[in-house]
């Protein structure tokens, strides 16, 4: 028995393509297909580099990303754009640029069951591309990150992070995976010819850069304006995997029904989804889910409590109870789908737990991490497949104490 694991570990390994330091370790990690936990670059490399630039998606791939992340959103001319937020004040010099100023406005929309609204901002959805073009990327809100780079970037498009994703593959000589979010569907499908434009927009630019396939047709009819730039051929390099997110879980079931891609289902604002028919429900559609890092620590309960959210007691006791947070990476892998907790900050920044804000935790262990290495361990522990992390490198080290400590449990050196 013990032979075979070996055996089957070396033939994984001699398949996983990724991380640049410790694929030569044997040993089995509790993720679902036992390989070690991929590193996801949040926004990029945000901890060091102004987020969602050419500069954070290298930064993070030098830094030996697993998978690099972009978010989408739809500019009114019909170009799919990354930054985080649905508007551009917080992170960008747009408020000191003349011409842009008409276009400063208030808007509510929903997004993952939950009701947003903003305002005084400049908003993706209202600008052209030529517009979101004279933009330049700052760390404004962030004062603890370098500032050093403010204002030398512009704000990409998707094509440009592909383009980016394609050239890291090609020339660092190594396999990327590609995880693009899907922001506010509800927000850049309002005033489009048809209800799915900016799903069937980014299925279409995805499968023309070689990241995924389509298994449901879509009426590439409604987009005979995207003209998609020639590739730069591959030379050998091998493109690595890709997933889909959202937090709309219409957008998620249809991201899955429409493409090969598997699509990880995020959330923290729909109570049913912590219980255990509501994984049920989910794993019809969705192979990873990706909740809020507190509910594996503090636990669903506790985070609703705390945010005064309500949840209908019948219907989750209907739907087998809150599960707790010690049983929760189990319950998700016991149904066939890989887990993606969200987010691992860099050290300088709040861990954020509510445990550590005085709020009693749901689980009967009462962990609370102490710090970074207690966060990251616990996580590792749990069976996390994949971790939104903002510094690689830090996040990077301590996986390879923790693949020391497997070594050493597993192998007894
Ligand atoms: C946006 O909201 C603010 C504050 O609620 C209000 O003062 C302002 O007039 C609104 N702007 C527009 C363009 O409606
Ligand atoms: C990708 O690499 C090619 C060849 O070096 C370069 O011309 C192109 O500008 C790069 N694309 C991006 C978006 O950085
Ligand atoms: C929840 O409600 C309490 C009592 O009204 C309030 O003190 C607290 O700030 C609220 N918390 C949040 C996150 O809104």
């Amino acid at each position: 028995m013990r032979i075979l694991v070996i055996a089957m570990a070396a033939a994984s390994l001699a398949l996983n393509v990724s991380g640049f330091i410790d694929d030569t370790r044997i040993v089995r990690w509790n993720t679902l297909s036992g390989q070690k936990t991929q590193l996801v670059g949040h926004r990029g490399e945000k901890a060091f580099m102004p987020e969602h630039t050419r500069a954070s998606y290298w930064q993070a791939a030098l830094e030996g990303a697993d998978y690099i992340e972009p978010d989408l959103g739809l500019s009114k001319d019909g170009h799919l754009v990354v930054n985080h937020n649905e508007w551009l004040g917080g992170n960008t010099n747009v408020a000191s640029i003349p011409e842009l100023a008409h276009l400063r406005t208030n808007k509510t929309w929903t997004d993952g069951g939950k009701s947003k609204t903003v305002t005084n901002e400049w908003f993706i959805a209202d600008m052209t591309l030529a517009q979101i073009k004279m933009v330049r990327v700052n760390q404004a809100d962030f004062k603890f990150r370098p500032q050093h780079f403010n204002g030398m970037f512009d704000v990409l498009t998707f094509e440009e992070y592909l383009q980016i994703m394609r050239n890291v593959t090609i020339d660092l000589g190594r396999s990327f995976g590609v995880i693009p979010e899907l922001k506010s569907p509800k927000l850049y499908n309002v005033g489009r010819s048809y209800p799915r434009y900016y799903e069937d927009r980014a299925i279409l630019t995805m499968r023309h850069y070689g990241w995924t396939k389509i298994s449901k047709q879509i009426d590439s009819s409604q987009h005979t304006d995207l003209r998609l730039a020639p590739l730069r051929p591959l030379d050998g390099a091998c493109l690595g995997p890709s997933v889909w997110q959202s937090f709309d879980q219409d957008t998620a079931a249809y991201l899955s029904r429409h493409t090969f891609t598997p699509v990880v289902a995020l959330n923290q604002d729909l109570p049913w989804f912590f219980t255990p028919k509501g994984l049920d429900r989910v794993s019809k559609y969705a192979q990873v889910i990706s909740p809020w890092k507190d509910f594996f620590v503090t636990g669903a309960e506790a985070y609703y409590k705390a945010n005064n959210i309500t949840w209908d007691a019948k219907e989750i006791a209907q739907m087998g109870g809150f599960i707790k947070p010690e049983n929760l990476a189990k319950e998700i892998h016991r149904r066939g789908m890989t887990i993606s907790p969200y987010t691992f900050y860099d050290s300088h920044q709040d861990m954020s737990y509510l445990c550590t804000k005085g709020v009693k935790p749901d689980s009967k262990s009462g962990f609370c991490p102490k710090d970074k290495r207690d966060e990251f361990f616990y996580f590792f522990a749990q069976g996390m497949d994949f971790m939104f992390v903002e510094n690689i490198e830090e996040a990077n080290v301590l996986r390879i104490l923790y693949t020391n400590e497997l070594e050493r449990d597993q192998w007894r050196i």
